[in-house]
């Protein structure tokens, strides 16, 4: 007997939507189990026995997924096509891995460089972005002028950000001072548009430039910036299990 799933997951493992995108395409009837539509959540698919279609397409559950690391430059934007025809993370990576449906998990800021993930996998995705998984991102942030102890104070116990969201407890510590700039490491637990900017800008600081040096444990290493890497099944397993969940 095949590994039985619920069927949103099983879509996102087929590399066909991401969960929560999942759900919403069950709901709108475009998708079918054995031959019959099926808009409820909750139900459950055999892995290699049952059949499942989306917008009457069969999908294909395969085993080969990509799962990559790329040190983003400045200047790209992280989606797979910009409305504007501007560089994207996907021209980085797109010569050696053509034809693969690779997208972006999650999300680095034009002006920001470093650890970006890219894979296949809607299920994977899932697990690193999802907020209730709690994956600690890393930044190193090059801020103008100084810091204050009651300034590192205030974004270790959580910053009330321009929109009134409060972020929760973050480590910071600071790890050099040079050239004006005071450069702050700082792991976070959410991922609000521009939060590390926004954080920053609720001290009154303006950053040089922002760099994401680690997702969880996994970090950038040595890899050049603009250069791509595969994750080690070592890390994949990491994140799949980081986040485990109760199904
Ligand atoms: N916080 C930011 O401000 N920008 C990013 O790209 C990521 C986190």
């Amino acid at each position: 007997m095949g590994e039985i799933v619920r069927l949103q997951k099983y879509i996102a493992m087929c590399g066909a939507a991401s969960r929560r995108a999942a759900e919403t395409m069950i709901s709108e009837g475009r998708v079918t189990v054995n031959g019959k539509t099926v808009t409820e959540q909750g139900v459950k698919v055999e892995i290699g026995a049952d059949k499942v279609t989306l917008d009457g397409e069969t999908l294909k559950h395969s085993q080969k997924r990509y799962y990559i690391m790329l040190n983003k430059p400045v200047g790209y934007v992280t989606t797979v096509k910009d409305q504007f025809d501007r560089p994207t993370v996907i021209d980085l990576i797109k010569t050696d891995l053509k034809d693969k449906r690779i997208f972006p998990v999650g999300r680095l800021d034009y002006d920001t460089e470093g650890l970006l993930l890219l894979t296949d996998d809607g299920d994977f995705s899932y697990r690193v972005t999802h907020p209730k998984f709690n994956m600690g991102k890393t930044y190193l942030a090059a801020v103008k002028g100084g810091m204050t102890v009651h300034d590192m104070n205030v974004l270790r116990s959580g910053v009330r950000l321009d929109d009134g969201f409060k972020t929760s407890p973050a480590q910071a510590e600071i790890t050099d001072v040079k050239n004006g700039y005071t450069f702050v490491k700082l792991t976070i637990h959410e991922g609000k548009n521009r939060q590390v900017r926004r954080m920053f800008a609720a001290l009154g600081k303006e950053l040089g430039a922002l760099q994401r040096l680690a997702v969880g444990s996994v970090e950038l290493g040595n890899l050049p910036l603009g250069r791509w890497r595969h994750l080690t099944s070592h890390e994949v397993s990491y994140f799949m299990n980081a986040a485990k969940e109760d199904e």
